[in-house]
């Protein structure tokens, strides 16, 4: 009978919570800038990871928004997002919904036209070749104003093919939800599905505005969630599904040790959560690594883990008979395993 940590890594799940950006291995890094003709300030691999040493979110995103400076072309886009792809494949991952930072892009002079052309071909190369299906989900840069994310909105109007929500990431503090309220509103009228980064370092209040004022379907992290028993009781009520990344809230000391993570608490007290990466490259591994990780740090029995992958395909914006089928195809795996 194959292992534990087998399962884990083989069954059928959706990856809910990464950004691409923040797949970027450092072997790539040197790729591209050696391609692009950049100088790196690290003299190899070792180095780049010896950097990777974060005390918090903000730590963490000034050395991610350099990475993300060495991505140009259409070509570095798409294979970017044709390794990703992959290894989601080969962590069981048979649909992801992706972030992507365009401001991070837009802002150095690269268009949307560069980086929607290196994602699409990518992902829809990966679904012939992998099997596996992949949405976009544009996120607004929250260090940036409002203004600055209803322009965006706007600009990415005509490259909307493959997008299926928005959503808000990058600094949390002091960065309340409301002020995306109107671009939130805009990409409402565009038929675009809504999520948001919520209670990772910013307090619950910022989950309930995540969903009053902006109209989050689904909160990514949401780990403080814990600290508003109300909120909890809302949250669990109405179902609203929370990605939860357990190896970013380690490294960024959204709690200082796996043991002392809340992912138990979360599923015992009746919450809807999955299990993703956030930035694989940089926080120690990809989604497969998260749920051994978490299973181990929690002794979690194949019960749970089967659950976690039902509920990653529950909180997806996949259609209802493809989510049946996913389920479909967890049980037989699951059920496999038993034999
Ligand atoms: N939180 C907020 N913004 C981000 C993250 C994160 O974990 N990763 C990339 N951008
Ligand atoms: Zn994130």
């Amino acid at each position: 009978m194959a292992g534990l940590s087998d399962l884990a890594g083989r069954l059928p799940k959706t990856e809910l919570h990464v950004h691409i950006e923040g797949t970027l291995e450092p072997q790539m890094m040197f790729a591209l800038a050696a391609r692009n003709g950049v100088d790196l300030p690290y003299a190899d691999v070792e180095e780049v990871r010896a950097a990777y040493r974060f005390t918090n979110l903000q730590s963490f995103l000034d050395i991610y928004y350099q990475g993300a400076a060495l991505l140009r072309t259409p070509d570095d886009f798409y294979d970017l997002m044709a390794a990703y792809l992959e290894k989601a494949a080969g962590d069981g991952v048979r649909h992801a919904e992706i972030f992507f930072d365009p401001q991070s892009h837009t802002a150095r002079g690269i268009g949307f036209e560069i980086f929607m052309r290196g994602f699409r071909d990518a992902i829809s190369d990966a679904r012939r070749r992998l099997g596996i299906s992949a949405d976009l989900i544009l996120c607004f840069l929250r260090h940036l104003s409002g203004e600055e994310a209803v322009a965006t909105i706007m600009e990415a109007e005509p490259f909307l093919d493959g997008v299926i929500g928005v959503g808000i990431d990058s600094s949390e503090r002091g960065r309340p939800p409301e002020l995306f309220e109107e671009a939130y509103a805009r990409a409402r009228e565009l038929g675009l599905r809504a999520v948001a980064h919520a209670g990772e370092e910013g307090p619950p209040e910022y989950v309930s505005g995540a969903l009053d004022a902006l109209g989050a379907e689904r909160i990514d992290h949401g780990v403080r969630s814990l600290e508003d028993a109300d909120l909890v009781d809302r949250l669990r009520r109405e179902q609203i599904p929370l990605t939860v990344c357990p190896l970013s809230n380690v490294a960024l000391h959204v709690v200082e040790d796996m043991s002392l993570h809340p992912l138990s608490a979360m599923m015992d007290a009746g919450l809807l959560v999955s299990i993703n990466s956030d930035d694989p490259a940089y926080f120690g591994g990809y989604i497969g690594d998260n749920y051994r990780k978490a299973q181990q740090a929690f002794g979690l029995g194949e019960e749970t883990i089967i659950a976690l992958a039902r509920n990653s395909i529950e909180s997806s914006f996949l259609d209802g008979p493809r989510k049946t089928a996913l389920v479909e195809e967890l049980e037989a795996v699951s059920a496999g395993d038993e034999g």
